[in-house]
């Protein structure tokens, strides 16, 4: 089951690619949509897979598999510990599995969520938190499964255009594997403690005059003229890495997956992977049902929400992205088509946030003792939005998913505290709401009595 045994397929006319032929951008030739990875040996008996000669159908048992990746947990091997490579039968792309770049990312923990639930009136709400990864982001799951492609293939130099999660996972994953990366970050719009890994783990950081769009577009040519490999998301293997929180998600629910999961949409390549974790689970027999997968974006920054609301998805039109959660500043997302499936497949939604709403959510999400970066917790104000519109039930069990650590981006955090973050305009509705939840620091004399003063004030309130 080790080998290579994938073909990338276009997702806008169908085509099927063999790995050794795709082209450097990882599009169709014919049509330039993205591609995506599939394994024609799991197409059910009779089914033909066009372009495959693999020969036999060889459906991996659900049974035994749950049982083989439990047993994992308990061995000292790297690619075992590692919470992507313990599912590998799911994404067998390379050669030789012992070849995978690995800093043990995956295997993130799945919180529940009491306040928050009992303050919406849910029984069953959870977050499970992708930033408490190597990097402190849910990217090093995908960025193990890619730049271990790259590694396989001889490249010695890799390259992204990031709001900086990317760039820190590619280059620790670059360092472990001593390869050089090359970062293209839009200057001036990403948080400091971003930067400073990609710096820390020695890419070649180039911050330019543009924004993430921009970067996108400068990537594409240097790729075109430079031996490098694009590890951006339009890289389908970043996605096979990227969907095995699904399956993680499923093992804690016991393989019967809950009703709905709500992911932040930038790029919009993780709502897509997890969209095609959860589907090849049930094709697979190992869950009985697909939770609704809903994306929620910042409204400055929001092209997937009105593709939705004026053409149900069909065509993307850019925006010009504006927001304070930064990871998510994106106008021009690479991964709309896959994710607007995604959403049409499983019956979920697509919302849009505000700004106060975005830091709201966060400061709730900080009160239970766990915290996120602020693109982290659209999933919380949107999902408040979907229950406000009678499209989320407070009977379903619903899993938040937290995409980056709370030190991922401190200065939010800081100038929510200190009521610098959020204009009086952006404020209006939610002022009570948003000064409940900020906490001052306090500037005191070095003495017991002071500080007695300022606990028993505490106590009183
Ligand atoms: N949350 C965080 C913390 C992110 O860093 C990103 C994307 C997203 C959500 C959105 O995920 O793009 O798959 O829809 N960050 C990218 C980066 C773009 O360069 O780090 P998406």
């Amino acid at each position: 089951m080790h080998e290579a045994s994938h073909q990338l397929r276009c997702v806008g006319c169908g085509a099927v690619i063999q790995p050794a032929t795709v082209e450097k951008d990882f599009r169709c030739i014919a049509c330039s949509e993205l591609l995506e990875v599939e394994y024609p040996s799991w197409s059910a008996a009779g089914e033909p897979s066009p372009g495959y000669s693999l020969g036999p159908r060889r459906m991996p048992n659900p049974g035994a598999l749950r049982w083989l990746w439990r047993e994992r947990l308990e061995s000292r091997l790297p690619i075992d510990q590692s919470g992507v490579w313990r599912f590998r039968e799911l994404l067998p792309i390379l050669e030789d599995p012992e070849h995978a770049v690995t800093l043990r990312e995956g295997n993130t923990p799945l919180y529940r969520l009491l306040q928050t639930a009992e303050g919406l009136g849910f029984e069953q709400l959870y977050a499970k938190h992708q930033g408490m990864n190597p990097t402190g982001s849910f990217k090093d799951t995908g960025m193990t499964a890619a730049l271990s492609q790259a590694r396989e293939r001889g490249f010695q130099w890799v390259a992204c255009a990031s709001t900086g999660n990317t760039s820190a996972a590619m280059a620790a994953y670059a360092a472990r594997a001593r390869m050089n990366s090359l970062v293209l970050l839009p200057e001036g719009k990403i948080s400091w403690s971003k930067l400073s890994q990609a710096i820390d783990h020695g890419a070649v950081t180039c911050q330019l005059k543009t924004d993430f769009d921009g970067c996108v577009r400068v990537l594409a040519e240097v790729v075109r003229r430079a031996p490098v490999y694009l590890l951006n998301s339009v890289n389908p293997y970043r996605l096979e890495g990227q969907k095995t929180p699904a399956l993680e998600i499923a093992e804690e629910f016991d393989w019967q997956v809950p009703d709905h999961v709500i992911v932040p949409g930038g790029n919009l390549g993780n709502s897509s992977a997890l969209g095609k974790g959860f589907l090849e689970m049930m094709h697979l027999g190992l869950s009985n049902k697909v939770p609704k997968i809903t994306v929620v974006q910042a409204e400055g920054a929001n092209p997937l929400y009105l593709s939705l609301l004026h053409c149900d998805g069909r065509e993307i039109q850019p925006v010009e992205a504006n927001t304070r959660a930064t990871a998510i500043r994106i106008g021009n997302p690479a991964s709309w088509r896959k994710a607007a499936r995604v959403i049409h497949q499983t019956g979920g939604y697509c919302e849009q946030v505000s700004e106060a709403e975005i830091a709201l959510a966060k400061a709730e999400i900080g009160q239970e003792g766990i915290g996120c970066e602020p693109a982290s917790a659209v999933t919380l104000a949107g999902l408040k939005r979907l229950v406000r519109q009678g499209k989320i039930d407070r009977s379903e069990s619903v899993v938040l998913l937290l995409t980056g650590h709370t030190l991922k981006d401190s200065e939010y955090t800081i100038d929510f505290h200190r009521d610098k973050l959020l204009t009086r305009e952006e404020s209006a509705g939610l002022e009570r709401e948003l000064s409940e939840k900020r906490h001052a620091t306090l500037s005191l004399e070095a003495s017991s009595d002071a500080v007695l003063r300022v606990l028993e004030a505490a106590i009183q309130t």
